[in-house]
């Protein structure tokens, strides 16, 4: 389907997400687990900034699986006594990814959150998609307390200097208050140079278009208790 002509009222967004994009398995790192997806056949893929912007939809960041994202979904598709059991908060959930990732590895629970309403709508429609149940809030939740979560998963939230320091002060804070934190990232600009231990690394293929490279080599890191 065309790009539709600009609009001067936000479009449905269930229904932008499926006739902008597509319904497609992460290939090849999660090929267990489906998105609906920007790819170089769907419509989305070609839209401008611009063009997004007189729609009225913000920067689709749910329509790509982040290596980020994708280094801690495989995390714990590897190794799922991490989440088996217990309460999983997805922070700066996206598409929900790695949300998925934990209910389909044992999560007892999982939230997903993300500050986009696009991204809340998108992360339902992925839940169903892989026949799992997560619940889904358009909410920012940086400096909350966060009573019942006992791990919080972020992938791919060091690219922007302001985000990417709240957000990591707020980590620190709840790991020093036992909740486990783990923060997938490929090196972006922002991610602190210390202090994070790091638990696995991924060599994650993705596209010359969203990364100017075929593989970005992607960390999950632990923010340390104390
Ligand atoms: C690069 S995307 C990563 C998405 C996903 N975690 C992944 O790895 O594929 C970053 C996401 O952070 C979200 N975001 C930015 N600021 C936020 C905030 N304060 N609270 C929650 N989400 C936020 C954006 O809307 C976007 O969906």
């Amino acid at each position: 389907m065309p790009l539709p002509a600009a609009e001067t009222t936000p479009p449905d967004p269930a229904t932008f997400i499926r006739t902008q994009t597509a319904l497609a398995p992460v290939e090849p790192l999660l090929p267990s687990l489906l998105l609906w997806q920007a790819s170089e056949i769907t419509p989305i893929w070609q839209a401008t900034e611009e063009w997004l912007a007189r729609q009225g939809v913000p920067p689709p960041f749910w329509a790509f699986p982040w290596a980020g994202g994708q280094a801690v979904a495989r995390l714990l598709l590897d190794r799922p006594e991490l989440v088996r059991g217990r309460h999983v908060l997805d922070f700066a959930a996206g598409s929900g990814l790695i949300g998925i990732a934990a209910m389909r590895a044992g999560a007892a629970s999982v939230r997903a959150v993300d500050i986009d309403p696009f991204a809340a709508t998108a992360m339902r429609l992925n839940a169903a998609a892989n026949a799992i149940t997560m619940d889904v809030a358009c909410e920012d939740l940086i400096g909350q307390n966060l009573p019942g979560v006992d791990i919080l998963l972020a992938g791919d939230v060091c690219y922007e200097r302001p985000f990417a320091e709240a957000a990591l002060a707020w980590f620190r804070r709840l790991a020093a208050e036992g909740v486990t934190v783990l923060v997938g990232d490929p090196g972006r600009a922002y991610l602190p140079a210390q202090g994070l231990d790091k638990v696995a690394t991924y060599a994650v293929p993705t596209t010359r278009e969203l990364e100017d490279r075929e593989v970005r080599v992607t960390d999950v890191w632990q923010v340390p208790a104390g």
